[in-house]
């Protein structure tokens, strides 16, 4: 049965963990594929609210298999507390598997981070100072530690030793840090694996079996299209591929399987961290959409920076990740305003273009071309079927979908489980696989 990827259109926090928990009911799999625990995906269902950072957002639903595949970078100190924060809310995790291939966070790459942050000064990512881009960094200069290296405590003594010489040469010798010293950290991630070993597994074995089994999967990314590592607004970008084509390499999983690309993108926009926004709003506007939208890191409690909806980007996400179908999230967060402006163009260096623009200076001199759409005052907020939304509502639906390409299938106009509208005859209804008998019940689907 074939595959559907779900991911972020824009720097990340669109919904996904909300969007994921919604269609989680009709999958067997959810695979997390990339990004680590600098991710947080809100789901606020049954009665929870859950904040996940690695765990996949099925995890509500016994059936599911929640899988953490090969390219995702785990704190295994944050993964385990993450399960005992779920078992501790009633869920139950027996479900979770871990690759072994994955790669570890490890305690210097969180001071590198420190280190080199605060070195960049003024120029400084911003990022969630979890140890993602160090990890990566290893990964990919494969001198990185793997979720398998701690069950061979030889090996893996062999590998740190390697590599915290080096790290404590560049700590003491170029930024003056303490040495971080051996003993510590084998203790600690032995004593993670042997609380891991229940959960670890081939994870491409089984996702290829369940696939071949005419299984449903679900591969949901963190992060977003403009923090990709290639095709997002580098520097300023996380260290992994949230796009399509890295759901494939970072589960294992073959092209052909694919059959729907989910992009989830908010009726406005925010970001978090530094870097080009070209349609950031003045700070009156954001702190309207902002208290609204209540919108706060999930993981480091930073207040988002907000705007409007960008049109441009939305069809530059729709370019890199052959998207499918859209679900528009926090359309209830709009409900307020007289007038909502959304980029349709941007005016770069004197030329107006409907195309995400080639170079990164480009997009730092990008001005947004707006158009205004009427707004609405009504509460939309237990809306069920997009009847019941307000004409304007409508109308900013079906622009959204024109100007974007992409059909909206799905519509959030709240943050529960049951605040979504997903119509018959919208390809969610039509084309997704049928409800499953087991689904939660009274969740007015
Ligand atoms: P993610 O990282 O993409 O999973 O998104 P986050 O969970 O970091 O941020 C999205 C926030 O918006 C969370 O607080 C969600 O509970 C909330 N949310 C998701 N969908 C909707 C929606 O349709 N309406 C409203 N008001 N909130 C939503
Ligand atoms: P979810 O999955 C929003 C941002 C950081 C920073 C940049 C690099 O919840 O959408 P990193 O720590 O990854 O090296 O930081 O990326 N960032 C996110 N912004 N949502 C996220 O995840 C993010 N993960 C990383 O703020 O600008
Ligand atoms: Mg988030």
């Amino acid at each position: 049965m074939p595959a559907t990827v779900v991911l972020g259109t824009q720097w990340g926090d669109e919904g996904k963990g909300k969007a994921v928990d919604y269609l989680a009911d009709r999958m067997d799999v959810v695979v997390r594929y990339q990004g680590g625990n600098n991710a947080g995906h809100t789901i606020i269902a049954e009665g929870r609210l859950l904040k996940l950072h690695l765990v996949p957002s099925g995890i509500l639903y016994p059936h599911v298999t929640s899988v953490i595949a090969d390219g995702v970078v785990v704190d295994p100190e944050v993964l385990l507390a993450e399960m005992d924060d779920l078992a501790a809310a009633g869920v139950d995790v027996s479900g979770l598997r871990l690759s072994l291939n994955a790669h570890l966070i490890m305690p210097y790459h969180l001071e590198m981070e420190k280190v080199t942050e605060r070195f960049l000064g003024k120029n400084a990512l911003g990022t969630t100072k979890r140890g993602i881009g160090p990890a990566y960094a290893d990964r990919a200069s494969r001198v990185g530690i793997r979720v398998q290296d701690l069950y061979d405590e030889k090996i893996f003594r062999e590998k740190l030793e390697v590599v915290l010489k080096e790290k404590n040469q560049i700590l003491t010798k170029v930024y003056g840090r303490l040495a971080i010293p051996i003993e510590g950290i084998v203790e600690d991630y032995v004593g993670y694996a042997e609380r891991l070993r229940p959960y670890i597994a081939d994870t491409t074995k089984l996702l290829h079996e369940a696939l071949t089994a005419d299984e449903h999967v679900l591969l949901e990314g963190a992060q977003g299209a403009m923090l990709d590592l290639d095709h997002g607004t580098y520097p300023f970008v996380t260290s992994s591929s949230p796009v399509a084509g890295g759901a494939l390499a970072g589960a294992g999983v073959g092209p052909g399987w694919i059959e729907r690309v989910m992009g989830i993108a908010k009726a406005y926009v925010t970001r978090v961290g530094a870097g080009p926004f070209p349609t950031e709003a003045d700070e009156a506007e954001a702190e309207v959409l902002r208290a609204a939208g209540d919108e706060f890191g999930t993981t480091t409690g930073r207040p988002r920076r907000c705007g409007w909806l960008d049109t441009v980007g939305l069809r530059y996400a729709a370019r890199v990740n052959g998207l499918t179908e859209l679900f528009l999230t926090k359309l209830d967060v709009l409900s307020r305003l007289e007038r909502i402006p959304v980029a349709v163009a941007y005016r770069v260096d004197g030329e107006v273009t409907e195309d995400w623009p080639m170079t990164q200076t480009q997009v730092h001199h990008a001005e947004p071309v707006y158009e205004l759409f009427e707004g609405w005052r009504e509460d939309i907020s237990g809306a069920t079927r997009l009847e019941d939304l307000p004409r304007a509502a409508r109308a900013y639906v079906d622009a959204v979908e024109k100007l974007g390409g992409v059909p909206v299938t799905a519509v959030g106009v709240g943050p529960g489980r049951e605040q979504t509208i997903a119509q018959q005859g919208w390809s969610t209804a039509a084309s997704g696989p049928p409800a499953r008998a087991t689904a939660t019940s009274g969740e007015g689907r």
